[in-house]
């Protein structure tokens, strides 16, 4: 399985969702080429969220052709069938959604069980609470700052305060807190200026034609060096 991580600092972690997949091995190499610590796959159900994106064939050929860890964000339904599958397609991270879990103990315990590393993902208007028993079973805790379905959303500043007191909640631990949905320059000093530890973003890194730019654009903003990134 590939590391995660491997940089120091904030992580990036680009959504293939917002790329041009007919063109999917280039533009993941030019993210790779461009900084990225990570890359991020959505998958959507149609019944979780409104919206259907991909599945194991497309993490299959994206594992083929680099060898960043690769995040699998579930935002489908019943995600403890499909867990292993999701292992053996090539994700390092499976991250499933809390509000899908009625078992999430089991699932968490699941992952794991497959050799990836196991994340939870927060809709804007779920409590922490919600995952605060579970916590010794995570590694990536994810805040959603939109709600799933769509990329190129704007980014829910009250999500920021949650960010706040998650960070405050898992201080010592070694859970990376993920930020996904509408982060850009602005919004990534933001949310890192709160506590995130990895940025997910689709349009900001794969909207514009450089994306090592890009990506430099949200690593500077993340650590405070890019005036424009001062909201
Ligand atoms: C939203 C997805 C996000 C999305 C991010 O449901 O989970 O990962 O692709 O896209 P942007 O960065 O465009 O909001
Ligand atoms: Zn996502």
């Amino acid at each position: 399985m590939a590391a995660v991580g491997g940089t120091t600092g904030v992580k990036i972690s680009p959504s293939v969702m917002a790329c041009d997949f007919l063109r999917l091995a280039d533009e993941v190499a030019s993210v790779e080429a461009g900084g990225a610590d990570m890359l991020h796959l959505d998958i959507m159900d149609g019944r979780f969220v409104p919206n259907i994106t991909f599945g194991f064939p497309i993490i299959e050929a994206v594992r083929r052709t680099t060898s960043l860890p690769l995040e699998a964000h579930l935002m489908i339904i019943e995600p403890d069938r499909y867990v292993r599958e999701f292992a053996r397609a090539g994700a390092d991270v499976i991250t499933v959604h809390a509000e899908a879990c009625p078992h999430l103990d089991r699932t968490l315990a699941e992952i794991r069980e497959s050799g990836a590393k196991a994340g939870v993902a927060l809709n804007p208007a779920t409590p922490l609470c919600a995952i605060e028993e579970a916590l010794p079973l995570v590694e990536f805790i994810t805040v959603m700052t939109v709600n799933p379905g769509f990329g190129g959303q704007g980014f829910i500043e009250r999500c920021v305060d949650k960010v706040r007191r998650l960070a405050t909640i898992v201080a010592g631990r070694g859970i990376e807190i993920q930020v996904d949905g509408g982060i850009g320059v602005a919004t990534a000093a933001v949310a890192v200026a709160a506590g995130a530890t990895i940025l997910a973003a689709g349009s900001s890194v794969f909207g514009p034609a450089d994306r090592k730019a890009a990506i430099e654009a949200l690593r500077r903003a993340a650590h405070g060096l890019d005036p424009c990134s001062q909201p």
